[in-house]
């Protein structure tokens, strides 16, 4: 004999629950959505993504308000290497394209590429971007070298985290903000990995592939880094951080910088961080004297990058 107890529950409770819980982020939404980056950014055409878009969407290159049709994306470019990493919780995603250029096509110019995009439910409960936020760094730009970061990013293992050794979100962003923090105070605890590789722009702090922990050989510690934007993945065992970060383009002082760090971090410890990073002006005030793809700078290994920045204090080592 059948109990109505349940059914009956069930018939009240649903319609209540419809009307009460909002549309979820959901990964595969997100997982879509920078497909859909990817396929517009590829095809220099900002279809697909604009299909996505709210129609009050703010569309940023290098921290300044830009028209999407007439942006980066609507330049084809034949994509290398592209990595996303998507935050259900904040309804956001990151994504890093590598563009070596090269090829027939004057156009085919280099780019490493790093976006952040936020979603938000809509008044019918879908959820639209109305954040794209974009720091396309070419020749020029800080470190910038799109060849070495295909390079040293191929060497890397970027795998989802198995499940078992996952971290939790807020250990993950703690790393990256850890990161951040020790730039304004030399007691700042970092954890670091045993072993520790920083990318920038395509410069690698291990050329040799010595291993070992080569993020912190020496960093500045009075630079306050600003503004911080976060994505965090705890399946990719990653956070990107969008930053002001002072003092990297010499012709603007210690003006906040446009720029984004990717962490992977693996058992609470930062294992690789790659930045993206752009200039005021081309070669970021340095006359072609210092860090923007210099190859004498990129042989430098155990490169002291960002303690060099905008420090008259710490000795230029080129
Ligand atoms: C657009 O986004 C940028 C970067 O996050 C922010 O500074 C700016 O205030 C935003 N503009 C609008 C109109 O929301
Ligand atoms: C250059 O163009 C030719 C002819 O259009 C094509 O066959 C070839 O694949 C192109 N090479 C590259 C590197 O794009
Ligand atoms: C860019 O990186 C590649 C790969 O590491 C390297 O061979 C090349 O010399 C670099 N270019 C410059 C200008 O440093
Ligand atoms: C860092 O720690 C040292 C040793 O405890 C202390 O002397 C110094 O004042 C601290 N510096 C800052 C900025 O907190
Ligand atoms: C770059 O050149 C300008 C103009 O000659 C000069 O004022 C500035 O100090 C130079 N910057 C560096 C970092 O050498």
């Amino acid at each position: 004999m059948k109990l109505p107890t349940k059914p009956l529950l069930l018939q009240v409770l649903i319609p209540s629950f419809a009307v009460v819980v909002s549309a979820e982020c959901t990964r595969g939404f997100l997982t879509g959505a920078t497909e859909r980056y990817i396929l517009a950014q590829s095809a220099g055409n900002i279809a697909a993504l604009t299909a996505i878009a709210s129609p009050s969407l703010n569309y940023t290159e290098s921290d300044v308000v830009t028209d999407i049709h007439k942006s980066v994306l609507t330049q084809p470019m034949k994509i290398d290497h592209g990595t996303s990493i998507h935050d259900p919780v904040n309804c956001a995603t990151f994504t890093e394209l590598i563009v070596t250029g090269g090829g027939n096509s004057t156009a085919n110019k280099p780019y490493v590429i790093g976006t952040r995009m936020a979603f938000s439910a809509d008044a019918s409960n879908t959820y639209k971007a109305t954040l794209i936020e974009t720091i396309a760094t070419k020749p020029g730009d800080w470190a910038f070298n799109a060849t070495g970061y295909l390079h040293w990013t191929s060497r890397e293992n970027w795998a989802p985290i198995p499940a078992s050794k996952r971290d939790s979100r807020a250990v993950i962003k703690a790393a990256g903000d850890a990161y951040f923090d020790r730039f304004a105070n030399v007691n700042a605890s970092v954890p670091w990995g045993d072993s520790c590789q920083r990318l920038e722009g395509g410069a690698y702090t291990d050329t040799r592939g010595q291993g070992g922990n080569t993020c912190n050989l020496g960093l500045p510690s009075t630079l306050v880094v600003t503004n911080r934007r976060y994505v965090v993945d705890e399946e990719m065992g990653a956070v990107a951080i969008f930053v002001g970060f002072p003092g990297l383009d010499r012709s603007v002082g210690e003006q906040p910088m446009p720029d984004s760090h990717l962490f992977r971090v693996e058992g609470g410890r930062i294992r690789y961080i790659h930045t993206v990073s752009t200039c005021v002006h081309a070669g970021c005030g340095m006359n072609g004297s210092g860090i923007p793809g210099q190859k004498r700078f990129m042989s430098d290994s155990g490169a002291n990058m960002k303690a060099r920045v905008g420090r008259r204090s710490v000795r230029l080592r080129y």
